[in-house]
């Protein structure tokens, strides 16, 4: 996603993480592949400075995950797309990586996640059928460590898998990825984990072509001739981020599975564009 990669570059700080099942809360998502990256130990201190307590790291990197050692800070760290299909392919592939990327620093480092990938389905779906077996041997691996208690495996996906996620209750996962999907949500309804999700009102506001007002993008009031209305729930969404949280749960509850919570891990808005862009502004992100 190219948003993503400018947002990450430019603004390391990628903001929002929420929870609903879990608690609500926000953290901050940390792309390291950048040049004028701040210290580790500098990151931690404008994250300390700002109370966040939760951190996704978008690899696992060896400064960051020292540097955010006895503090109070949860940390999900990643599997980078690179490294998965060796990992989907090999069981003590992913048994190295958890050693050296998650029991080398736990418990002072406080990993309570692993996201496998980011985005597969859309970004490479080509690596689709290595995406469960990948999670699999990570979630192994942690067993054989006995940290599958208090690490939970997962992987991002993107709202773009969902077809037509408006109205919310309708909303349904693209069929063709229906054996991957039930083989996901069985890992994580098995595992106790949870869906990740990365939701960008951005870009359901600029898919919608005009149909949306911004404010509801923006998390801005409505004017109560613009209300958003399911017109099955009758649920009124003030939020198109709501919305899109829930288009998630109903799609999810499509396939029969019930009780596994979502977490956003990833959101945000472009705070510059090309010259069809017009929202993509500082003033709006
Ligand atoms: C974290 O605290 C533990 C216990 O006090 C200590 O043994 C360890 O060296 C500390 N780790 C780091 C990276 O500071
Ligand atoms: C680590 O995170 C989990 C989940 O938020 C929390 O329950 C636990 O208390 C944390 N552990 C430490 C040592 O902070
Ligand atoms: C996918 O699952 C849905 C129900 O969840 C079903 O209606 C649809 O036919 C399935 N598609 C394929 C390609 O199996
Ligand atoms: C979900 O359950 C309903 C009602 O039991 C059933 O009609 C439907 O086929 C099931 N869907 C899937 C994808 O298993």
């Amino acid at each position: 996603m190219m948003l993503k990669k400018w947002l990450t570059s430019v603004v390391f700080l990628l903001v929002s993480m929420f929870s609903n099942a879990l608690g609500a809360f926000v953290g901050v998502n940390i792309g390291t592949d950048v040049s004028d990256m701040p210290s580790a130990v500098d990151v931690v201190s404008i994250l300390k400075a700002h109370q966040i307590t939760h951190v996704r790291l978008y690899d696992a990197n060896a400064h960051m995950l020292q540097a955010l050692a006895n503090t109070s800070i949860d940390v999900i760290v990643g599997v980078t797309n690179e490294e998965l299909l060796g990992i989907g392919q090999s069981p003590s592939a992913a048994a190295a990586w958890i050693n050296k990327n998650v029991a080398a620093y736990l418990p002072s480092t406080n990993i309570t996640a692993i996201s496998v990938g980011s985005e597969v389905l859309s970004v490479i779906p080509n690596a689709a059928p290595v995406l469960i077996p990948a999670m699999n041997y990570i979630h192994r691996a942690l067993v054989a460590a006995d940290l599958n208690f208090q690490v939970k495996v997962s992987t991002p996906l993107s709202t773009d898998i969902i077809l037509r996620p408006f109205p919310p209750s309708a909303a349904t996962f693209y069929s063709s990825w229906n054996s991957t999907i039930y083989q996901l949500l069985q890992f994580l309804k098995n595992t106790n984990s949870y869906y990740m999700l990365n939701a960008y009102p951005y870009y359901g506001y600029t898919k919608g072509d005009g149909i949306f007002p911004i404010e509801y993008a923006l998390f801005r009031p409505l004017p109560s001739i613009k209300l958003i209305v399911d017109p099955n729930t009758l649920f009124h969404y003030n939020s198109m981020f709501d919305a899109m949280v829930d288009a998630a749960y109903y799609s999810i509850e499509a396939f029969n599975f019930s009780g596994i919570p979502i977490v956003v891990t990833e959101s945000g808005w472009p705070w510059l564009g090309g010259a069809n862009e017009p929202d993509a502004t500082v003033e709006n992100a």
